[in-house]
């Protein structure tokens, strides 16, 4: 079986790339490079002893796309990761994030309904959600209207997938993930954020390096517990393993709809707070932090009902929050000795 990874060399893809390859899988790695290095084809071959193929390609480019096709037209599926994922940025360059995140979705599905029987997993995210009211989030809780053109481009990725998938031969899964976190236990992959990171684990492991000054919690007035905000975090190999039980289920023909959801989380909510005592605990680093006003369009929490996915898809998250952290924090350490 032939699997198309696209954004192959970013976080997520690069980990599921080489998880596809334990199984089995053949990859064929689309990325243009615009957020992500070719040095990590190393890193994956480095884990698997696998070179996967790789085209360096830009997805907006619709006859560049159905070359692509036509020289490769033994893939059996697609697992589409390549996306703008800068919350803020969205909100600053709009029209940007319509055409990254949407023109490349068309161009795709327009090659994959050409065949006789396609694959299709899309990455979503629990931002469709916006603030549930019920926790944890169900796959039934409703969408709400999003916050950010990012956001957006999720919801309407979900939408295009579903009334395509209802007129073609493509069967297809959404992913929606909550708060992705780590690295491979080898160090030789991980998360390569440019310049000043949104996310907190890669902004607590570089204030812990000694790269940024101090982290600025946003906020501890919310409802919760300790007043800080509370998120799912998921480590990315557990995340990984997620999207090649969602691909299994496409090709060995066991999904029951043309088009199935399924929330990729642990289970378990963390504050902010209980995340950076977590890693002074694992790292054996005190951390510098003072508390700052809330960010606009933080939500105050979320955090998966995975029992979709363990029942239906067979999978669970294994990988604790301390391994978890450890990963991102030997990650790190690794990456600033070069
Ligand atoms: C963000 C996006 C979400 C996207 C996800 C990808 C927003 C509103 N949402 O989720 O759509 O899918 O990233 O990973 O941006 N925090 C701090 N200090 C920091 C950074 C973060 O206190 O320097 C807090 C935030 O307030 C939040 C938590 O840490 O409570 C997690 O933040 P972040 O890693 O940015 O993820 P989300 O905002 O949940």
């Amino acid at each position: 079986m032939k699997i198309l990874v696209t954004g192959g060399l970013g976080f997520i893809g690069s980990h599921t790339v080489v998880e596809l390859q334990e199984q089995g899988y053949e990859v064929v790695i689309v990325d243009d490079l615009s957020n992500a290095s070719i040095s990590v084809l190393e890193g994956i071959e480095g884990i698997t002893g696998i070179r996967p193929e790789f085209v360096q390609l830009d997805l907006r480019d619709k006859q560049g796309v159905f070359s692509f096709f036509q020289t490769n037209q033994d893939i059996d599926g697609v697992i589409h990761f390549a996306a703008s994922k800068a919350v803020g940025e969205s909100m600053q360059r709009p029209l940007m994030y319509y055409e990254n995140n949407i023109v490349p979705l068309l161009n795709l599905l327009k090659e994959l309904e050409k065949k006789e029987k396609a694959h299709f997993i899309f990455s979503s995210s629990c931002t469709v959600y916006g603030q549930a009211e019920v926790m944890p989030i169900t796959e039934e809780a409703p969408i709400q209207v999003a916050l950010s053109p990012y956001g957006n481009t999720k919801q309407i990725g979900e939408e295009i997938i579903t009334d395509v998938t209802r007129v073609s031969s493509i069967d297809a899964i959404l992913l929606r993930y909550f708060n992705p976190i780590g690295a491979h236990k080898s160090a030789l992959i991980g998360e390569l954020p440019i310049g000043v990171p949104q996310n907190l684990i890669p902004f607590i492991t570089q204030t812990a390096i000694g790269v940024r000054k101090e982290l600025s919690v946003f906020g501890e007035d919310y409802n919760t517990p300790d007043g800080t905000c509370i998120r799912d975090y998921i480590h990315v190999v557990d995340l990984a393993k997620a999207h090649v039980a969602a691909l299994d289920r496409l090709v060995k023909g066991e999904n029951i709809e043309k088009v199935e959801t399924f929330n990729v989380g642990t289970g378990k909510g963390s504050s902010v707070m209980e995340i950076i005592n977590a890693f002074e605990k694992v790292s054996g680093v005190k951390l510098h932090y003072k508390i700052v006003d809330r960010r606009e369009g933080d939500i105050t929490e979320a955090y998966a009902c995975t029992r979709k996915a363990n029942q239906v898809l067979g999978w669970k998250a294994e990988l604790s929050l301390e391994v978890a952290l450890d990963s991102a924090w030997k990650w790190e350490q690794k990456v600033r000795k070069h």
